[in-house]
């Protein structure tokens, strides 16, 4: 029995209270006249030496939908965003990755004749998703591939777990997760990221990865992930929008209400075996990555998730926003709150944007 080193055991407490970082007073660096702030934003050339934060086409996480349908299909509430067939999603990963981008996060569509209650589907090794894996891994080795693990694209009442009356039963739910993932991790993904927000998987999903000789895989944890709104293009892509009907996730996902409940979700999950911590959706819960980050100094990302994309796109379209300069402006906000990249709908445009300079 070994038990965590002091370093470990700092790691799970946060580094200094929240509240407190946020008030303390800087100290006194002078006054006007002779302090003038302006100065060193007088120049472009300054304004870069005193950037304190750079987005780069490393911080770039890109969702692909991808469907069985033999045509590539446009989502109407995500312009931009298509379903792609598995062929059209190889070749736009191969795309994402001469850009760059380090990685991609893969979600199934799921046809509704073979959604069922128990998500019988999620575990089938030959399913859309590990297929999908299966041909981007041989085409695009070098890409880093990450997969969902959740039942709700699966499920014939869109939610996340199985249920039992109204109840979405957590322990059963979990078992049939480790086996969704286990058939990720033999088709080849590199990061499982469960984003279910069921109690204990992540310690479950790990011990079941390592009795099948799968320490190499990696997990992401969806550790603090809201019953939000910003949800619905994502429900709209992959489908689950109808199954859900007006069921919602509040008895799993978390309260937009809380934030110190964020600390021990990530707490727990840093104790089970995460590698790596998200935050989502992104910008309406940047307090929320910037403790998590503070606190426990893990590999931190935010997920731009569907429907904030959606609010720059429509504005954008209206010509109420500059699109490209807002999704830029967002996507550095997740830097500078202290995330190590940011899962975001914008990743091919943004990188992009980048080497364009
Ligand atoms: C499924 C899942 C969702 C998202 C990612 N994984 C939706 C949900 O929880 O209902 C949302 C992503 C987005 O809105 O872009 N567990």
């Amino acid at each position: 029995m070994t038990t965590p080193s002091s370093k470990v055991r700092s790691l799970l407490r946060p580094l200094e209270p929240a509240s407190k970082a946020q008030t303390a007073t800087p100290p006194a660096y002078g006054q006007y006249p002779r302090v003038r702030m302006r100065r060193n934003r007088a120049d472009e050339w300054t304004r870069r030496l005193v950037a304190e934060n750079r987005l780069s086409v490393e911080d770039m996480i890109w969702p692909v939908f991808v469907h069985e349908g033999g045509k590539v299909e446009t989502v109407p509430s995500m312009p931009g965003v298509s379903r792609l067939t598995v062929a059209a999603a190889v070749e736009a990963v191969g795309t994402a990755g001469e850009l760059g981008i380090p990685a991609v996060a893969i979600f199934p569509v799921i046809p509704v004749d073979r959604k069922t209650p128990t998500a019988e589907e999620a575990c089938d090794p030959a399913n859309l998703c590990n297929s999908a894996v299966r041909a981007i891994k041989k085409a695009v080795p070098d890409v880093g591939i990450i997969c969902d693990v959740a039942l709700d694209p699966y499920t014939s009442h869109g939610h996340d777990g199985v249920m039992e009356g109204q109840r979405i039963l957590n322990d059963e739910t979990v078992e049939i997760l480790c086996r969704q993932a286990l058939a990720q991790a033999e088709a080849g993904v590199d990061i499982v990221a469960p984003s279910d927000m069921m109690d204990g998987r992540i310690g479950r999903i790990r011990d079941a990865l390592d009795a099948a000789g799968r320490d190499d895989v990696r997990i992401l944890s969806y550790a603090a992930k809201y019953a939000s709104g910003f949800y619905g293009p994502f429900r709209d892509a992959v489908g689950s929008k109808s199954n859900l009907g007006q069921g919602d996730k509040r008895t799993y996902q978390m309260d937009p209400a809380n934030g110190d409940e964020a600390l021990r979700e990530c707490a727990l999950d840093v104790a089970e075996g995460a590698d790596m911590l998200m935050v989502k959706p992104g910008l309406p819960y940047l307090d929320i990555l910037y403790r998590v980050k503070q606190a426990f100094a893990l590999p931190t990302f935010a997920y731009q998730v569907s429907g904030e994309y959606a609010m720059i796109k429509a504005a954008a379209e209206r010509g109420w926003l500059d699109g490209e300069r807002v999704m830029m402006e967002s996507l550095l906000a997740f830097k500078r709150a202290g995330a190590d990249g940011v899962l975001t709908y914008f990743a091919v445009d943004a990188a992009r944007r980048l080497k364009a300079g």
